[in-house]
């Protein structure tokens, strides 16, 4: 069959050309929402009488032939017809004949494309926040399990300060929080309409895009033809917000990396989420984790890919703009599989409360505990600081830690320090005492999962 758009060409097609220029092999993850556009456009051109009824219900009864066999897999696509709108035009004329070929008015692929892509990635990121609500449950759940779960908190890879687990999980819970709140601010943007923009200029045909938008579920049409057929922003936003989940996760499998390590032995993941080694036998490996924080790179690379492909495009559409498609159905699965996987790994894991206590407890990380106790006896905070710093250079040469120093040399460093230092020096007891808002304490830790049970 010769090509749909073939009139003022004589020359013949070339094969690999055909294959270079086409874009089905991907392009057909658009099916149903190509047909959903058709759908609505042949709708508008018969409400505003732009085709005769009888004409209108042909082709629309043939498109919902169509619906039937790409939900039961029954199409067969073709390279020669390029993408999925000519493959299914041309579907569409086996069906019907002639009629089939009054679908195109007052329509062009450019804002049929983009009707598309607005249609899809609604529908998608509608799944991916439910997804995020999913995960911040997880976290939720677990958070509540481990309040007095205590570990330490580090700065640069450091023992920093007692921790409460809780409070590390409910850190995670609060930046998917906002990753939701970003993918669903984006769908305002998202949920816009641009059919009716024609080519590029609109169309001389008395066409109702307000009615097309509606019929399409829609909360509106782009304001300007060019601006609707040319820019490809609400794809990159969504690449980007793609990207800062994939960032979250890739932080937080790092940790669970380190932490099933033998060094740190925090936390073991369950078989379903680890792999053995082909060599050694002992080996349980996080091959998920690991999966998950390379797999942020393609989702970057994906996002810098568009923004380089955006960045010279003249108005209105190029051809350029087929490269679209690729990286955002790649982002799409990358971040549904990683969410998926990501949330059964933290439900699942063993969390090793004894470890992560000791690992409080053969440290330093109450240094800070001791220099507050100083203050609060007067002693100006950075004197305090000096005192407590000298202190933890002796307790190194002599193999003890702070919890271990007798009271008489403390009564030597300042006459008012009292037995209750030992209290304070206490790992559990220095997570319970920070109380201020936000803090690791256990009330503040209860506080944030409360509100996070209100938002719910
Ligand atoms: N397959 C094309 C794309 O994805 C559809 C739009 C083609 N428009 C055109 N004028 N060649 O961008």
């Amino acid at each position: 069959m010769s090509k749909l758009w073939g009139g003022r060409f004589d020359g013949k097609n070339e094969a690999w050309i055909d294959a270079f220029g086409a874009s089905i092999s991907f392009d057909q993850q658009l099916a149903a929402y190509d047909l959903q556009g058709s759908i609505a456009h042949v709708k508008m051109l018969k409400k505003t009488a732009i085709l005769p009824a009888e004409d209108a219900d042909a082709i629309l009864a043939g498109l919902q032939t169509l619906v039937t066999k790409v939900e039961n897999n029954e199409l067969d696509y073709s390279v020669e017809n390029e993408d999925i709108h000519l493959n299914m035009e041309v579907f569409l004329h086996e069906l019907l004949g002639p009629v089939a070929g009054k679908l195109h008015t007052a329509r062009s692929r450019n804002d049929q494309v983009a009707t598309d892509m607005h249609l899809y990635l609604k529908d998608h990121v509608q799944q991916i926040v439910a997804q995020l609500k999913t995960l911040r449950q997880v976290l939720v759940t677990k958070a509540e399990q481990h309040v007095y779960t205590v570990m330490p908190g580090y700065t640069h890879l450091q023992h920093a300060q007692p921790i409460s687990f809780g409070h590390h999980l409910m850190a995670y819970y609060q930046m998917f929080t906002r990753d939701q709140e970003r993918l669903t601010e984006s769908l305002s943007r998202i949920d816009l309409s641009p059919l009716g923009a024609a080519a590029l200029a609109g169309t001389t045909f008395p066409i109702d895009r307000s009615y097309a938008a509606q019929e399409l579920g829609f909360a509106g049409v782009y304001a300007n033809s060019l601006d609707a057929v040319s820019d490809r922003d609400f794809i990159l936003e969504f690449l980007s917000n793609a990207s800062l989940i994939m960032m979250h996760l890739s932080r937080f499998c790092e940790e669970l990396i380190l932490w099933c390590s033998y060094e740190y032995q925090f936390i073991e993941l369950t078989d379903t989420f680890s792999t053995g080694s082909s060599i050694m036998p002992q080996k349980k490996n996080p091959d998920m984790a690991e999966l998950i924080r390379g797999k942020t790179g393609r989702v970057y690379g994906d996002l810098f890919g568009l923004l380089t492909i955006m960045k010279s495009l003249p108005l209105a559409y190029n051809k350029d703009l087929q490269e679209d498609k690729e990286g955002m159905f790649d982002t799409v699965s990358t971040v549904m599989h990683s969410l998926e996987i990501f949330a059964g790994m933290i439900d699942t894991m063993k969390v090793k409360e004894q470890n992560m206590l000791q690992a409080t407890q053969q440290d330093f990380s109450n240094a800070t505990e001791l220099a507050d106790y100083l203050a609060t006896k007067g002693i100006p905070f950075r004197k305090a600081h000096e005192i407590v710093g000298k202190l933890i250079l002796s307790c190194m040469e002599d193999g003890i830690y702070l919890q271990d120093v007798p009271l008489s040399q403390y009564q030597e460093i300042e006459p008012t320090i009292e037995a209750d230092i030992y209290q304070k020096l206490d790992s559990v007891q220095a997570v319970k005492n920070r109380h201020s808002l936000g803090g690791t304490g256990f009330d503040q830790v209860l506080a944030q999962i409360n509100q996070a049970h209100l938002s719910e």
